[in-house]
């Protein structure tokens, strides 16, 4: 029954998807209407320039003087898990969403994106900074461990509990301290079910901090989740089918130098970034915290890696992202404010599960997709292609006009080396007088 459905949506998709980058923003609009991922309201939302209440502003942070704009684009081409999705995406940086949409579409057509989620639980840690007795403090802890858990649960994540989460367990952990002496970390392990989870683990936490130092005599330092939570991962395993081999093996040797090299490592795991970033942001959900998580994940061996691999399977082309994305669909900034909600309404999100898969997948797209353009064309052409097309569009070609408008703006640019849509304006005026001649330029290769 559900891939029956996901089967007719995406006949469906592909339909509308035809032409779709070539749209002006109208047509767009209404192309994601019969897509069913926008409404009449939304549309007209939207069209009134996404107007906020700035009483609102004030609910989310403080000494509030407005609201920051920002583009919201939407991804294309995105079948996750058999699922079509309209990937709404809010980023300042040109080219993230027409490279993403781009190698979805490669994916649609040649291969398939599959994700999994291990773990439920997030963490919350309780830090003793030095305990007297560090074998006493443990074998305490564990003793009364279950009762502690107990305790959490009824009087501060009763509402986990009734919505299916709730405190799982918790860990006791060592660290030698520089001075010799011990130090105890208590992790608490908690599912947050929908929500981020932030709070209600910094409350359990705040919680159990009287309760552990009643039971040992320690002294409870501080309290506060952590970002590192390999505790709840999430898996996007994208496969492409018949690669021609010199391009699968550029890729690998791509992936392998990200795998070696802590500096190229950060970059590519930015290019992973540019693909979930933009989402969080749309949904309202919290990027430092996942940014964190990320970066801590990928050292985990001691070592800065990758937090995405690719390999060759005989004629196919494998890559595996994994990293914890902790994120929210209720509470906070994801149901209140107008855009996150029309952004999980946009992909049909029925849980934080689903949106960091999501997440999850899109990022590594956006990688392949990075690692292919650089292990080919490089990464200027890629751009610049992109950015002279938007500048001929922004110029206000016309459809015959667009592929004239395109090759001068390519001349300008490789002897010049700069593009701008100064450059764009005048060529078209002079083509549209009959003579087309050089212009100024502004934009920096
Ligand atoms: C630019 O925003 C992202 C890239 O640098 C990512 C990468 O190098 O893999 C192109």
């Amino acid at each position: 029954m559900e891939t029956k459905v996901n089967e007719k949506m995406r006949e469906k998709f592909n339909e509308l998807y035809v032409g779709f980058s070539k749209l002006n923003r109208e047509e767009r609009l209404r192309r994601l209407v019969k897509m069913g991922a926008l409404s009449v309201d939304d549309v007209g939302f939207l069209n009134a320039g996404s107007p906020m209440d700035i009483d609102l502003a004030e609910k989310f942070i403080e000494n509030v003087i407005g609201y920051f704009p920002m583009s919201l684009g939407v991804a294309t081409n995105f079948v996750i898990d058999q699922k079509p999705y309209i990937i709404p995406m809010a980023v300042e940086e040109t080219s993230i969403i027409a490279a993403a949409s781009k190698t979805a579409k490669w994916l649609r057509e040649k291969g398939q994106i599959e994700t999994e989620i291990f773990g439920t639980d997030i963490l919350g840690q309780i830090q003793l900074a030095v305990v007297k007795d560090f074998l006493a403090f443990k074998s305490k802890i564990q003793v009364y461990k279950e009762q502690l858990i107990i305790q959490a649960n009824k009087d501060v994540a009763a509402g986990l509990v009734r919505r299916g989460g709730g405190v799982n367990d918790i860990e006791i952990r060592h660290i030698k301290r520089p001075d010799g002496k011990d130090m105890a970390v208590v992790h608490v392990l908690a599912n947050p079910c929908d929500a981020m989870g932030a709070n209600i683990m910094n409350q359990i936490c705040e919680y159990l901090k009287p309760k552990i130092e009643n039971l040992t005599g320690e002294v409870v330092t501080m309290c506060i989740l952590s970002n590192l939570v390999d505790s709840k991962v999430t898996r996007a395993k994208i496969t492409v089918n018949q690669v021609d081999p010199e391009l699968a093996e550029k890729i690998e040797e791509g992936s392998l130098f990200s795998q070696l090299d802590p500096y190229r490592a950060a970059t590519s795991n930015k290019g992973v970034l540019n693909g979930i970033d933009p989402i969080l942001i749309a949904t309202g959900n919290d990027w430092r915290a996942v940014e964190a998580g990320i970066h801590a994940y990928a050292a985990k061996s001691g070592m800065y890696k990758s937090i995405s691999k690719w390999k060759r399977e005989g004629s196919r082309l494998v890559g595996i992202f994994e990293a914890p994305i902790v994120l929210g669909v209720v509470g906070g900034v994801t149901q209140l404010h107008p855009i996150a909600k029309m952004s999980l309404r946009m992909m049909g999100i029925e849980s934080a599960n689903e949106l960091s898969r999501v997440c999850a997948a899109v990022g590594l797209a956006t990688n392949l997709g990075a690692i292919r353009a650089l292990t080919t064309v490089g990464i200027i052409e890629g751009h610049m292609k992109l950015h002279i097309q938007n500048l001929t569009l922004g110029a206000g070609a016309k459809e015959k006009e667009i592929p004239i408008v395109q090759k001068k703006l390519e001349e300008i640019l490789l002897m010049t080396k700069r593009i701008s849509l100064h450059n764009a304006i005048d060529v078209l005026r002079e083509l549209r007088d009959g003579q087309v001649t050089n212009a100024h330029q502004e934009t920096q290769v």
